[in-house]
């Protein structure tokens, strides 16, 4: 029967050479009931271990093999300047799914090695992918094998991991490939979230200011961007019209996002004023100067002296933001130093009341791991209730996805 979550998506299945391989046509058939289109791509190894005609029924397209396609001149196309399309099916999908994944897919995928068709599509695709491994007990247990899911689930690629049972190999232990109810329960998630976004705008400020002190000198902050551009990046993939205003020195996002960089804070005011009408959501999570120079030089100073700076607090961006949009949802951040959960919690509060704000994600800057540039977070989300969601320590990546769910719950 159709599903709303599952109709008309595009799936893209990978499909590499372990014994499980079979066991896609069941799901191929679950997911084709559903409502969804089923494109394959099989591994050169997996197509001993099953006959690409049955997946071609199962799916109703035709089964891809090989990066070069046989019927193409690519020198004669490359020539003529034609349109060569080698990764379409990665640009297609709304899911790439990898069942059954071997340790091979996993490691080639770990470290970013293209040299088939399918690691190539994976390597170029921007929809959520979903690995389901199987494998005998002892590679799954291979350290190398587990160090590269570590690697990728921190990289927020997703996984349905393998349940313990007899193996197809004779032993018994954890490697066999998970339940297909459970591997269709988390497709139907990530389909949900894939585009929950859609038709949404997100404005999103990442990194730090620069207050000049004289042409070449500057009064900045340790803020990377990353955890903004994880925010920006997370809320493209599920499908929202994203404004990113980054630092000059923040991390580039990965994807190509609309972007405007600022340099002091004067700056970044004007560049959210120009951009902040018919936003329905602003998380601002830049680390702005809380002063600018009033002795500012127009040429480089002489070291060869001492020097003392006069600096003025800046106007707090953040709680003029309300007023430039009443409609739009908005986030801010708190940043505190080695304080208790309670003061932290206390201080965010404070600053939503100011700015009279929907959420503030505090984090403590203080803690390894934690705020500024490092690829990890730990945060804890304050409402206008005072209410508390503790997002635990993890890369910045999921911390943004979590913080993106509990927007969209307000918000809905
Ligand atoms: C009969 C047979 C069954 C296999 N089953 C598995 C398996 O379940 N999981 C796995 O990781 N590798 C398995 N392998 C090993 C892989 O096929 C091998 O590592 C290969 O290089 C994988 O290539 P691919 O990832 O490009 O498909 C099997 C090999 C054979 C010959």
């Amino acid at each position: 029967m159709q599903n709303l979550i599952f109709s008309k998506k595009t799936i893209v299945i990978g499909v590499t050479g372990g014994i499980a391989c079979y066991k896609v046509l069941v799901l191929i058939k679950e997911l084709k009931d559903l409502g969804s289109d089923i494109h394959l791509i099989m591994t050169e190894h997996s197509t001993h271990l099953v006959d690409i005609k049955d997946f071609e029924k199962a799916s109703g397209n035709e089964v891809q093999t090989s990066l070069f396609y046989p019927k193409i001149d690519y020198i004669d196309y490359i020539k003529k300047n034609k349109e060569i399309k080698h990764i379409s099916l990665a640009d297609i999908a709304d899911l790439f799914l990898i069942c059954p994944a071997t340790a091979n897919i996993i490691g080639k995928m770990a470290n970013g090695i293209a040299d088939d068709l399918l690691s190539t599509s994976i390597t170029a695709t921007i929809a959520p992918v979903l690995i389901c491994p199987a494998m005998n007990v002892k590679m799954w247990k291979n350290p190398i094998v587990q160090e590269n899911v570590k690697k990728l689930k921190k990289l927020n690629y997703h996984f349905v991991e393998p349940e313990y049972g007899e193996l197809a190999c004779g032993y018994k232990g954890v490697g066999r490939l998970a339940n297909l109810k459970k591997i269709l329960d988390r497709i139907g998630l990530l389909l949900k979230q894939r585009n929950d976004l859609k038709g949404k705008k997100i404005l999103v400020t990442a990194g730090a200011t620069f207050e000049e002190i004289d042409p070449v000198r500057v009064i900045t902050n340790k803020s990377s961007g990353k955890m903004g551009t994880s925010i920006a990046e997370q809320a493209f993939l599920r499908g929202a019209n994203v404004i990113l205003l980054r630092g000059h020195n923040s991390v580039e996002p990965n994807y190509n996002l609309k972007e405007e960089k600022f340099t002091n804070v004067d700056d970044l005011y004007n560049k959210i004023k120009k951009n902040i009408n018919n936003v329905d959501i602003i998380v601002h999570s830049a680390a702005v100067s809380d002063f600018t120079i009033n002795n500012k030089e127009k040429s480089k100073i002489k070291s060869n002296k001492e020097l003392h700076l006069e600096l003025t607090p800046t106007a707090k961006i953040f709680e003029k933001l309300k007023k430039l949009n009443k409609e739009m949802f908005l986030v801010g951040f708190k940043a505190e130093c080695n304080v208790s959960e309670k003061r932290l919690i206390g201080s965010a509060y404070d600053i939503l009341q100011k700015a009279n704000a929907e959420l503030i994600v505090a984090n403590d800057v203080g803690k390894k791991g934690r705020g500024f540039d490092v690829d990890t977070n730990e945060v804890f989300v304050v409402d206008k209730d005072k209410n508390v969601e503790h997002i635990k320590l993890a890369d910045k990546r999921i911390v943004a996805d979590k913080l993106l769910d509990i927007i969209l719950q307000k918000i809905k």
